[in-house]
């Protein structure tokens, strides 16, 4: 079975997936967790390229699409497809949707092109079930203000950055309508431990119909 996790940043997504993989792994399942972009050694080096403050400024947003495209096609030739095929759990902490909602609904490049770049990197591998974390940019934004010592760091995010998350918000919303049997939404609003018994219940569930539907 293979699950993604989105959210905008700051949904504390992170977290939430290293408690649900030890969760899964204490309950017998194999479960092999990784990120985008990243998740190979070539995948972290697209990712240094890609988050390195020295090219913010240089990159196309093309150059910047087809490079997360690059890293996930190794991510899944590598790492994903072999693990479901030897019948593992795989957890990956943003996959395709991020490319969507990101490069699509954020940056405006065109959707349809960006399903085609999508599916010839990934051989047409889509999640079984992703899990949403529900939070806006404005509560995530309010919340790590107030975790951070030093708060006018987060102050110092523009409109236009707010205006690009909004975005990034309402494109997620638009592909949970279009699919809704493939996305499960949570609150991540509520502390540590009601989002992470939330995630349990829903992993526990997506499971336990999968292995029924193999018996
Ligand atoms: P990361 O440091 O992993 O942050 P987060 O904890 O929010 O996931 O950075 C990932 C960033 O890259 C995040 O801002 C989303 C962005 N991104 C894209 O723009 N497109 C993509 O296809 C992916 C996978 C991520």
């Amino acid at each position: 079975m293979f699950i993604s996790f989105e959210g905008v940043d700051g949904s504390g997504k992170t977290s939430q997936i290293q408690y649900a993989a030890a969760a899964l792994r204490a309950e017998g399942y194999d479960v092999l967790l990784t990120r985008e972009p990243g998740g190979t050694p070539v995948g972290d080096e697209i990712r240094a390229v890609l988050f390195d403050s020295k090219n913010s400024q240089d990159i196309h947003p093309h150059t910047e699409l087809l490079l997360f495209c690059a890293s996930r096609a190794q991510l899944v030739a590598e790492v994903i497809r072999p693990h479901l095929a030897k019948g593992g759990i795989v957890i990956s902490d943003r996959f395709a949707d991020s490319t969507l909602v990101y490069q699509g609904y954020g940056r405006g490049l065109a959707l349809d092109a960006l399903r085609h770049i999508i599916d010839f990197a990934t051989g047409g591998l889509w999640p079984d079930l992703t899990i949403f974390l529900d939070i806006t940019p404005e509560e995530a934004l309010e919340r790590r203000r107030r975790a951070s010592l030093f708060g006018d760091e987060f102050n110092r995010l523009d409109d236009m950055a707010l205006e690009f998350h909004r975005r990034v918000y309402r494109g997620y919303e638009t592909l949970i309508a279009a699919e809704p049997q493939r996305w499960h939404r949570i609150s991540a609003t509520g502390t540590q431990e009601e989002v992470k018994a939330s995630v349990l219940e829903v992993l526990r569930q997506a499971l336990v119909v999968k292995r029924a539907s193999h018996e």
